[in-house]
């Protein structure tokens, strides 16, 4: 027992209810510091930063396909088109989803919805972070917190058939 426990316990016997001294469980103030300290998961902690190049191609495959990063840190994609095809026929986007979605079914779904990215409105809660379409030469980073839970994210480019045609990859959180 630390010493801060004694006040209340000799406050406590003072008041003759000995069965709380040293009883985790009670409500007395300021004696719950024995217990191990509270994780607050709700809220993540960028601990350090990843940062991780990626590039798109008019061959419709993105650079990198396999990325591993640590649950918790801070993720920085620097995404770049570097094909030189007109926006229109090849753009590129990407878009990190959330564990256990399909990339193309995801992408599919987006097909019409060329105004809001190729993401279909009513998926977006599949979405962790996405860029928008960049046409050839335009870049853009994406930041965003991996999540805390380990697995595999799965990341697509949504712009129409290029998931079916293996425009997507895995980041896997450890
Ligand atoms: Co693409």
């Amino acid at each position: 027992m630390k010493t801060h426990h004694i006040v209340p316990c000799l406050l406590l016997a003072a008041a003759a209810f000995f069965t709380a001294c040293g009883n985790e469980t009670s409500t007395t103030p300021a004696t719950s510091s024995d217990e191990a300290p509270a994780v607050d998961l709700s809220t993540p902690k960028a601990d350090a930063s990843q940062t991780i190049e990626i590039t798109g191609n008019d061959q419709m495959k993105f650079s990198n396909t396999e990325i591993t990063v640590t649950a918790g840190d801070e993720v920085v994609i620097e995404f770049k088109n570097v094909g030189t095809m007109p926006k229109a026929a090849m753009g590129h986007n990407l878009v990190v989803l959330v564990q256990g979605t399909d990339a193309v079914a995801f992408a599919n779904k987006g097909v019409s919805h060329a105004d809001s990215d190729y993401i279909a409105p009513d998926a977006k809660n599949a979405v962790i972070a996405a860029t928008k379409i960049l046409g050839p030469g335009e870049s853009e980073t994406l930041t965003f917190v991996a999540p805390s839970e380990p697995g595999e994210y799965p990341f697509v480019c949504t712009f129409p058939a290029h998931a079916a045609a293996g425009m997507r990859g895995i980041i896997t959180v450890k």
